[in-house]
């Protein structure tokens, strides 16, 4: 099968990192197309045996998944350029743009689509990718799985939830940056070098999500457990509640959706 992707800024071009590091152009023949040609010459350094063209309706003509990795607002223009069939799965790749829209750009009334938000770490295969899908077939499904699954994580939502996940994932790794951003400040104000500072930070914040990952408990579970009564842990956490830290939290993630 041939896998046409439309657009390979961050999002495309992670994905075609993505399949090609992880082999899947063994299997599936993989063509890129976008308005920039440095960018494609770039793609095609690292990987020869990648097709690259500037015109969209070639590269998604014969494909059997068109991957479209757009700009929202440039979503429209580009997908009825494409003049797609109901027998090519169609993967979106914008935020906030739904079903109903997409249907309304095609044509196409049974069209086998998916929309699918992953955060940039996709980059280095350890993206949380939010899938939701319209049309699709159990085959289709496990195609899906295997395509994105080999670049992080994926979860299957519906459509109502994508918003409430997108925010939490997508929008969420940069308020996690944030926050190690802040912790690497406080660090070299108590005099730590900035590296040593990240190092430490960075190390941390992995040690948490392991720990969440190894043992499943709710994150309180292990809070708890390094808060010995009176100490400094435990000052240092009634100091963020203080502060508002949780509710700043919620307030992103709400003012994402
Ligand atoms: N970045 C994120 O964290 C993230 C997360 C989840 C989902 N998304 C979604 O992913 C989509 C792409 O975002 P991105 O950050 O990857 O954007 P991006 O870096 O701007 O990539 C889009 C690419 O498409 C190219 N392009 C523009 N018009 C085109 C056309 N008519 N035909 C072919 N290619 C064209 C752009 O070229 P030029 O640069 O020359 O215009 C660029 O290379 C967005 O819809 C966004 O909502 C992004």
């Amino acid at each position: 099968m041939k896998i046409a992707i439309i657009g390979v800024g961050n999002m495309g071009g992670a994905v075609c990192e993505g399949l090609f590091n992880k082999g899947m152009n063994a299997t599936y023949q993989i063509t890129v197309s976008d308005k920039s040609v440095e960018k494609l010459e770039q793609l095609k350094c690292q990987y020869p045996t990648l097709e690259i063209t500037t015109d969209n309706r070639q590269a998604a003509a014969d494909a059997g998944m068109v991957i479209v990795a757009v700009k929202p607002w440039l979503v429209k223009p580009v997908v009825e350029e494409l003049q797609m069939n109901e027998n090519q799965i169609y993967v979106s790749i914008a935020a906030g743009v739904d079903f109903a829209q997409l249907e309304s750009y095609t044509g196409l009334k049974a069209q086998p689509m998916y929309r699918v938000i992953p955060n940039t770490a996709i980059s280095d295969q350890q993206s949380m990718t939010l899938i939701c899908k319209c049309h699709t077939t159990a085959e289709q499904d496990a195609l899906i799985n295997e395509l994105f699954g080999c670049m992080g994580r994926i979860l299957f939502i519906p459509e109502s939830k994508m918003a409430a996940g997108t925010a939490i994932s997508s929008c969420g790794i940069a308020y996690a940056l944030k926050y190690i951003q802040a912790s690497i400040q406080a660090g070299i104000e108590l005099g730590l070098t900035a590296k040593e500072s990240r190092d430490l930070t960075v190390q941390t914040l992995i040690g948490a999500t392991t720990l969440l990952n190894a043992h499943g408990e709710h994150p309180c579970v292990e809070i708890e457990k390094v808060c010995t009564p009176g100490g400094i842990t435990i000052k240092g956490i009634n100091s963020l509640e203080h502060d508002g830290f949780t509710s700043a939290v919620i307030k992103a993630m709400k003012a994402s959706m």
